[in-house]
């Protein structure tokens, strides 16, 4: 099996994704650049990282109306990254546009990236989802609608918060890709996560990524760390 670990890139310009993934060179296979570094560092840092021969989650969690959604889309696929979040609250025909776009761009000679929803930010508490978002059903049900709708909608999987990964591979079946970040080591401090996994905990809920930053990109020697981790995960 190839890794199944995602760096993410959580830094704030290219310079520093750069050393970070001289450190890494060879045994990180995959990054995730979300909208920190990308809006930093912009469309170049996606080929910085292809040039390196490793793959791009690009995390820039696209919500809009449908068309605008599908233009990002293509210009995503255009990038040639691997997989590409958008927001599940965008509706059935947004995600429609987005799945029809991914088509396209892989059709206009780029790859053709696999599309991930988000449901509800984890961020966000059960009061604030009610009173603040207004958000009828409680949350795990909302998210469980959310990756249904995306499913049925044609999107190749979703991210997954640690509580949230067993009741969707229950839900969504084998070939759903869940994409699942709040991980950590036994052996990395908490940061600011409130809910976590062990690496080997949240494959076995059936996870099928691990996004992973700070127990990583943090430590005094990220390539001992990302060794370790991969070890911990069995690839
Ligand atoms: O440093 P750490 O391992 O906590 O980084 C995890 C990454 O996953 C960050 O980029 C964070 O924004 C993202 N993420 C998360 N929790 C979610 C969704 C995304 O930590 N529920």
């Amino acid at each position: 099996m190839g890794t199944r670990v995602i760096v993410a890139l959580d830094v704030p310009d290219a310079a520093l994704a750069a050393s970070i993934m001289d450190r890494l060179a060879g045994l990180a296979r995959l990054y995730k650049v979300g909208s920190q570094l990308f809006t930093a560092a912009g469309p170049e840092i996606v080929r910085a990282v292809r040039a390196r021969g490793a793959e791009v989650f690009l995390d820039l969690k696209f919500h809009d109306i449908p068309t605008t959604v599908a233009g990002a889309v293509r210009s995503a696929a255009a990038l040639d990254v691997a997989l590409l979040t958008i927001h599940a609250a965008g509706g059935r025909e947004m995600m429609s546009a987005a799945v029809e776009a991914a088509a396209a761009g892989g059709r206009d000679g780029g790859r053709r990236p696999k599309l991930l929803a988000v449901t509800v930010l984890t961020s966000l508490t059960a009061a604030a989802a009610r009173e603040e978002a207004g958000l009828a059903r409680p949350l795990p049900e909302q998210v469980l609608h959310l990756a249904r709708l995306a499913k049925a909608a044609g999107l190749e999987g979703a991210v997954a918060s640690p509580q949230e990964v067993r009741a969707l591979r229950e839900a969504l079946g084998k070939s759903f890709l869940l994409v699942t970040p709040g991980i950590r080591p036994n052996w990395a401090g908490r940061d600011d996560q409130a809910r976590v996994l062990a690496p080997r905990e949240a494959l076995d809920a059936g996870a099928d990524y691990l996004v992973v930053g700070r127990p990583i990109v943090a430590a005094p020697d990220p390539r001992a760390a990302l060794d370790r981790l991969l070890a911990e995960c069995g690839s």
